[in-house]
């Protein structure tokens, strides 16, 4: 039933990776719709592929005008459903959010991004005035470095994580071969062999902790308990 959109107006900050990454880890243990918003579609082209787990339905959306509907169908046949939107802001966007139970907005530590993201927030903020609702948010930082960050990436990260306003999931989602080889070998990180790419232990252990951090937040939010998404 939560609606998970994942957001952010500049391309390539890591919506659709992380987006899938979610939606493998959920799937493993409930149904899973992820409804592939960006028109590049690569979603699409992933579900293609094979090893596509069963829980996880992927939902093809061409138009503004049919997402709303998507989104209400997949939220009553499935208990998540993610959505993953385009790298730009659009009235499509704006839609997705009004329905999201959470707004996912996903960064790489770099300037643009950081700006870009800064905008979706006041998008928001936005959206939450013309629904007269609450929308929680919360930051996730991608392709982010595993081991020491340059000075740049701790400084554009301690600017939002410094920020009591601004929520940020603790867990990152690092830069890993993994994450990028799915696109191309398709199925799920977890059903990936280990003689093909580096690293599966620890690209699954991340995505476990995304996954955990999102229902963490998910049942903070349902329970009213979440400090600081508004
Ligand atoms: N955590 C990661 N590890 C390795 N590669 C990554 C990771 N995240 C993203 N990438 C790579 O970076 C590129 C952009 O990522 P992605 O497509 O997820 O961004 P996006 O925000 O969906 O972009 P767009 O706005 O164009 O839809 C892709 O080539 C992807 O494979
Ligand atoms: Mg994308």
């Amino acid at each position: 039933m939560p609606v998970i959109a994942f957001a952010n107006s500049k391309g390539g900050s890591g919506k659709t990776t992380s987006a899938l990454l979610l939606a493998q880890a959920l799937a493993a243990h409930r149904p899973t719709t992820l409804i592939d918003a960006d028109p590049r579609h690569p979603i699409t082209t992933w579900a293609e592929k094979e090893g596509r787990p069963e829980t996880l339905t992927v939902v093809t959306n061409t138009s503004e005008k049919t997402i709303l509907d998507e989104i209400e169908e997949a939220a009553a046949r499935d208990p998540f459903v993610i959505i993953d939107l385009e790298g730009t802001a659009s009235r499509l966007m704006s839609y997705a959010i009004s329905q999201a139970d959470l707004v996912v907005i996903p960064m790489k530590e770099q300037q643009q991004d950081a700006l870009a993201a800064l905008d979706v927030i006041e998008e928001i903020h936005r959206d939450m005035k013309a629904t007269r609702r609450r929308i929680p948010y919360a930051v996730l930082f991608t392709q982010s470095r595993a081991a020491v960050k340059s000075r740049t990436a701790r400084h554009i990260s301690a600017q939002f994580r410094d920020n009591d306003r601004i929520d940020c999931f603790t867990t990152e989602i690092h830069e890993r071969d993994a994450f990028a080889a799915m696109f191309s070998i398709g199925g799920t990180v977890a059903g990936m062999s280990p003689d093909l790419v580096n690293g599966l232990d620890k690209a699954l252990e991340n995505i476990e902790a995304f996954r955990a951090e999102v229902i963490a937040k998910l049942r903070a939010i349902r329970d009213g308990q979440e400090g600081r998404a508004a």
